[in-house]
């Protein structure tokens, strides 16, 4: 690839460098978790509930345990001894807060309440069939409503006198959003293979975070966090459900434990909608009081949402609420609804992603009810400082977003009365919506090893879901030392390796930027130094500051001295071979040396004195246009322009990739996606791709992304921030708006469906 030739290395960040371990997965050598097939692995079948709510009366395992090739049957008669309960301050964070087979108690349909290990994986699902159980079985709660709620409802971000301008305002807007489950459907399903030596623990893992993965288990299991070692090179996504560790994890490892054996247990896409995580449900009320001219004056977000039995888990849908718009009163309040479901989970945007649904639909209806420009609206009520903090924003440019979509779009010539703009023989439908998303440089550390053999090894425990980490690595190896990106090794996803954080919270690439320049920048500056004082080098008698590394070449600066005035003092002479580069590898060999090698560290944004002066945050805005066909109720979302300020935009096509990923997750979210809870037993009775719709290639509208590319220099000195979460924000609003354009119909409780559309009164194109 010529991008190693560029003139100037320092060129390769922004540019749009393809995955380097891209023709590792299309050709099938990438391995994931569950390829792991270690000697003498057998296999762990996980047995679910069948009722929603109760206890298991009796649990018979004779008859499996007495089947070929069965090892072991786990359940909560024999499992106790295996795991501890762990904190989060000490060890770490964990989805499920109750371990697995830890009693006889059941809080959701699927919940995993027996594992059987056997030699094959059809030995174990024929005795896993054979487990002969009994319940005393009460009735689920899975009621989708629920503002029926009389737990406590905790207030946050007051400002002012919110109900009393409410009261006073000339315009208010006071409606109920509500949002569903979304699971969490990765390419690659949950997945763990667990190797006990007898001392040490091997955990090949689908996970978005090694470490804190390791550090739980270690806890979990009651072994020294030294001897275990979690291991997630390649990541078929995660999206927020693979964050922390689930039961399959502690299971497989409490069986190789058991047996002195690799233990493989996987989750199959059935048990992806009730063991592991999802987007929980959310109803939101939202009330807009606004001055006859369009001014807010008063902003309530008050917002239910649901949990399971054992977990405290909050979707956090006020949070992007106290710093998007400029409103002197305000208040955020939180409801936590319990229901016999599964543990929720963060799942892409987590709390800005449905609460931005609520209040950008509110929006667009204050701006109907206004008689005014949804754009124009957002403009005036736009703010200067984050008025819930009261900090100034470190870079915020969401209204030359706004204006940057609007001029894409063609939005002058919108007509706003519904059903007013036709193309084709369709009706066709504007709508508009913001999105912001937290920015943080979290810690990190990573080592670069100059190699003899001429490559640059980067080395860190942070983990590439998909997103293209392994290729930013690489790029800043290769801005900080010329050595083109396949002379580049780039090690992740192992805890045996330099500390890195969590991939979650679209925080990986600003937290790795300081960590690998600073490690580069070390091992190139020791790198000169052995070139200048190792005898037999060409180098030998430089001083150090006179040497460079450009392109993998060592070579002599212009700063060195001039030949025949540093010949006089007898200082070291710059020759012809020497200012034209000698490969570092070259040094490596005279020097003896295998390699030289630095650890850099990024120190986190919460310890930076000046970047807690700031508000950080991303921004962007969605322009999302419909075709409706009334004449045989056909809705289809046509084209979306998305623009970003997401700071200084490492890479364009993964950044880009980012945000195409995301309004295609968001064009589900409006359109398809819902986990529905069958009310006798709790299941989830759409847990398939055949029942719960996806996005698929022929629903995609044309997508168009923009990043306006303002480097924040606050967060790092590239002046990156985060990029994955805050693509899906905002999408759904925005389509829910253009539909509400197109047909006059609006869409407050998501996915939108058919039946809504019905109501149209536009009834021909
Ligand atoms: Mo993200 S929901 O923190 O993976």
């Amino acid at each position: 690839m010529a991008i190693g030739n560029l003139p100037n290395a320092a060129d390769i960040i922004g540019t749009g460098v393809p995955r380097i371990d891209g023709s590792l997965k299309t050709s099938g050598t990438a391995r994931y978790a569950l390829d792991h097939d270690l000697p003498r692995l057998v296999h762990a079948v996980a047995v679910q509930s069948t009722i929603g709510h109760g206890r298991i009366r009796s649990l018979d395992a004779t008859k499996a345990e007495k089947m070929p090739g069965v090892l072991l049957v786990l359940h909560h008669g024999n499992m106790s001894d295996a795991y501890r309960l762990v904190s989060e301050q000490s060890a770490g964070r964990t989805n499920e807060a109750r371990p697995p087979f830890a009693d006889d108690k059941i809080a959701y349909w699927g919940q995993f309440i027996a594992a059987v290990v056997a030699e094959t994986l059809e030995q174990a699902n024929a005795a896993a069939d054979a487990i002969a159980i009994t319940y005393d079985a009460d009735d689920p709660d899975v009621e989708y409503d629920l503002s029926n709620f009389d737990g406590p409802r905790p207030s946050s971000w007051l400002r002012g006198d919110p109900d009393k301008a409410l009261a006073e305002a000339p315009v208010v807007v006071d409606e109920t959003y509500s949002t569903p489950v979304e699971t969490h459907n990765p390419m690659e399903m949950h997945g763990t293979v667990a190797d006990w030596d007898g001392e040490n623990l091997t955990l090949y893992e689908s996970s978005q975070g090694v470490v804190n993965h390791r550090n739980v288990m270690a806890a979990v299991l009651g072994i020294p966090r030294e001897n275990v070692r979690v291991i997630s090179r390649f990541i078929g996504s995660g999206f927020g459900g693979k964050l922390f560790p689930w039961p399959q994890s502690t299971i497989a490892a409490a069986a190789s434990i058991k047996l002195q054996r690799p233990v493989k247990m996987s989750v199959d896409r059935r048990m992806m909608f009730s063991n592991v995580g999802h987007r929980p449900h959310t109803q939101q009320r939202i009330r807009l009081g606004a001055n006859k001219d369009g001014k807010l004056t008063a902003i309530r977000h008050d917002f239910f949402s649901q949990t399971s039995i054992n977990d405290d888990f909050v979707e956090h849908c006020g949070e992007q609420t106290p710093f998007l718009y400029s409103c002197p009163n305000l208040v955020v309040t939180t409801g936590m609804v319990r229901r016999n479901v599964g543990a929720p989970a963060p799942m892409r945007g987590p709390g800005a992603v449905p609460g931005l649904f609520a209040l950008e639909s509110a929006m667009d209806e204050l701006a109907i009810k206004l008689n005014m420009d949804p754009v124009e609206l957002r403009l005036m009520n736009d703010s200067e400082r984050d008025e819930g903090t009261n900090k100034p924003f470190s870079s915020r440019h969401l209204k030359e977003c706004y204006t940057t979509g609007a001029e894409k779009i063609g939005w002058k010539k919108r007509t706003p009365e519904v059903g007013s703009m036709r193309r084709d023989g369709k009706v066709i439908g504007w709508g508009v919506a913001g999105a912001s998303w937290a920015a943080a440089r979290v810690p990190c550390t990573a080592s670069v090893e100059l190699c003899q053999n001429g490559r640059v090894c980067v080395r860190c425990a942070t983990q590439d879901i998909g997103t293209g980490t392994y290729t930013i690595f690489a790029q800043v190896a290769h801005a900080e030392t010329g050595v083109p990106l396949d002379r580049i090794d780039v090690f992740l996803g192992d805890t045996g390796l330099p500390e890195g954080p969590t991939s979650g919270g679209s925080m990986v690439t600003s937290a790795i930027l300081p960590a690998a320049t600073d490690a580069s920048k070390t091992a190139v500056k020791r790198m000169l130094q052995i070139a200048a004082t190792t005898p037999g080098s060409p180098f030998h008698g430089a001083k150090a500051e006179h040497l460079e590394l450009t392109a993998g070449l060592i070579r002599t600066t212009s700063q060195s001295p001039v030949q025949g005035v540093a010949l006089e003092k007898g200082e070291f002479t710059p020759t012809r071979e020497t200012m034209q580069g000698i490969p570092f590898a070259e040094i490596l060999r005279i020097a003896d040396l295998s390699g030289v090698s630095a650890t850099g560290r990024t120190h986190p944004s919460f310890e930076d004195e000046n970047a807690r002066k700031y508000s950080l945050h991303s921004y962007g805005c969605h322009f999302a246009e419909v075709e409706w066909e009334p004449e045989m109720a056909r809705l289809r979302v046509s084209r979306i322009f998305s623009v970003f300020d997401c700071g200084r935009i490492i890479n364009t096509k993964a950044g880009t990739n980012q945000i195409l990923g995301a309004a295609v997750m968001g064009v589900g979210m409006a359109l398809f996606e819902q986990t529905h809870y069958e009310p006798q037993r709790g299941q989830p009775i759409n847990g398939n791709f055949a029942d719960y719709l996806v996005t698929t290639c022929a629903d995609l509208p044309d997508l168009n992304v923009t990043f306006l590319d303002y480097p924040d220099l606050i967060v790092n000195e590239y002046g990156a921030r985060g990029i994955g979460e805050i693509g899906m924000a905002g999408v759904a609003p925005a389509i829910t708006s253009a539909v509400y354009h197109a047909t006059g119909v609006r869409v407050r409780s998501l996915p939108i469906r058919i039946e809504d559309l019905l109501q149209s009164k536009v009834l021909s194109a």
